[in-house]
């Protein structure tokens, strides 16, 4: 591996930087509801019992409430599980560019919703943008994992939920009262979007397509050189197409890969239930219940947010060293231990005063821990799981999987909370331990792999499966830079 693939250039950085706009799309959708839950639920109760002309139940406004913060995830399963729709038939970056009518769409149906005075519209709207979102989750690791060259992929494959973390911070910080958190303000806060959205159409419109669809899927390979010139800033691009030529000789003999495929195909299968677990691992580490208790947060989430801010710049130079499957280990582990100290801190408020400065670091710890390896590493490590052949459906399938988590998370959390009081952080404890245990026996190193050589890795699992001595994972998990 030369220097000149890793050389960073600034067509690349321009392309990867408008792709995580989409991230920052996501993150801010994700983080704009909290803030103004009151000033919106009045706006409920007015407008409904205007129009009804006798009051409204409380009843009838939290479960409105509820479903205008829950409709975003179900949006978001199904643009999720919809990204291999797009993917092959428009490309990777007209992808993104298209469905931007889904940002303007939702956008603007919450900002005119208290104008209108219709509940309607903002509820339509978060299911939309909730929709746009889904899909974001799927492009962008892909489009950023297919530009990057190999030594900085897991670099740049971070930048996506950097993007998510600065979106969540945006958007907590445009909720104060002093900036759009107002009763007057509320529905630009929510039609904020659209900016964003804006700027990324008219920066998609100077990125250029994925040179692995332009080779593989669309086999134009002149427009796949030139772009690879462009990208990496050489005019000798040959390693990188004889890479993928080799890739697209391959897929030509597989089966196109549709999402059953990947669960019945040996060759996929292990990578599928990989991907799905590392999904599952990152919700079920409790992050966005974790974020959101005000008993650990003591007061507005947005300290923890801009510590997951500096956790992230700090992951950014540590992912290409220490490796994927290293930091996901470390992020587990010590999010197991910041969770047990939590608890024992919880259980414990009311008899020592101090000990609320302990859970406030541990929750600090829980929160930098996710950032280094559980929040990054899912999204982006699905694409290097697959060659470009099942990539899509398997984004597909994986993004589901987080998204239905998140969102079961954020279902079953209170009674969880009600049920269990202050011990309820250990039901996130155990799943830790699950998960690291999964990933310490199950997950393989990609660091510096190309995606031939990662999905070859698991071709044939499916009849070593039975006699797991042949082929044991750290075989898989040492590989290093200079075997590839
Ligand atoms: C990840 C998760 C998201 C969470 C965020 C917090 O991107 O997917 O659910 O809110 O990290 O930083």
């Amino acid at each position: 591996m030369g220097d000149k693939d890793s050389k960073i250039t600034a067509p690349l950085i321009y392309a990867v930087c408008i792709a995580a706009i989409g991230s920052l799309q996501f993150g801010y959708n994700t983080g704009v509801i909290n803030a103004p839950e009151k000033i919106i639920r009045k706006f409920f109760n007015k407008t409904l019992s205007e129009r009804s002309g006798s009051a409204v139940s409380q009843e009838l406004l939290t479960s409105l409430w509820s479903l205008s913060v829950a409709i975003f995830s179900v949006g978001g399963m199904i643009g999720s599980f919809s990204v291999s729709l797009f993917v092959n038939r428009f490309g990777r970056r007209n992808s993104m560019l298209l469905v931007n009518v889904l940002a303007f769409t939702g956008g603007l149906l919450m900002a005119f919703s208290k104008a209108a005075k219709a509940v309607e519209m903002l509820i339509i709207g978060r299911f939309v943008i909730g929709t746009f979102c889904g899909l974001c989750t799927g492009f962008v690791p892909m489009y950023i994992s297919e530009v990057s060259p190999t030594s900085v992929r897991g670099a740049f494959g971070t930048l996506n939920q950097l993007g998510i973390v600065v979106g969540i911070l945006v958007a907590q910080i445009f909720g104060l009262e002093a900036i759009m958190g107002t009763e007057g303000l509320w529905p630009m806060l929510l039609g904020f979007t659209v900016l964003p959205a804006i700027v990324q159409c008219i920066g998609l419109l100077f990125c250029p397509e994925s040179p692995r669809f332009l080779l593989i899927n669309k086999m134009e390979e002149e427009k796949a050189e030139a772009v690879l010139q462009k990208l990496r800033g050489d005019r000798d691009v040959s390693q990188d197409i004889q890479e993928m030529k080799e890739e697209s000789a391959k897929m030509s003999q597989e089966k196109k890969a549709t999402v059953p495929e990947l669960f019945r195909s040996p060759n996929y299968r292990q990578a599928i239930i990989i991907a799905i677990m590392l999904q599952l691992s990152q919700q079920l580490s409790g992050i966005n219940a974790v974020s959101y208790f005000p008993d650990l947060s003591s007061g507005p989430p947005l300290p923890l947010a801009r510590v997951a801010l500096a956790a992230g710049v700090e992951r950014l130079f540590l992912v290409e060293r220490a490796g994927r499957r290293t930091l996901h280990l470390i992020g587990l582990a010590g999010m197991a231990v910041c969770a047990a100290i939590m608890t024992v801190a919880l259980a414990l408020k009311d008899i020592v005063d101090w000990i609320r400065y302990i859970s406030i670091v541990a929750t600090f710890g829980f929160v930098a821990l996710f950032e280094i390896g559980p929040g990054p590493i899912p999204w982006f490590i699905v694409a290097e799981l697959f060659s470009q052949g099942p990539r899509p459906a398997a984004m597909a399938v994986a993004g589901c999987s987080n998204w239905t988590s998140n969102f079961l998370v954020g279902m079953l959390f209170p009674y969880a909370e009600k049920l269990c009081g202050s011990y309820v952080f250990l039901i996130f404890l155990v799943f830790l331990v699950i998960f690291f245990v999964f990933t310490f026996f199950k997950v393989p190193e990609t660091k510096g792999r190309t995606f031939e050589d990662i999905s070859r890795g698991f071709e044939g699992r499916g009849n070593a499966a039975s006699s797991p001595q042949k082929t044991p994972m750290v075989e898989l998990n040492n590989k290093e830079i200079g075997e590839v």
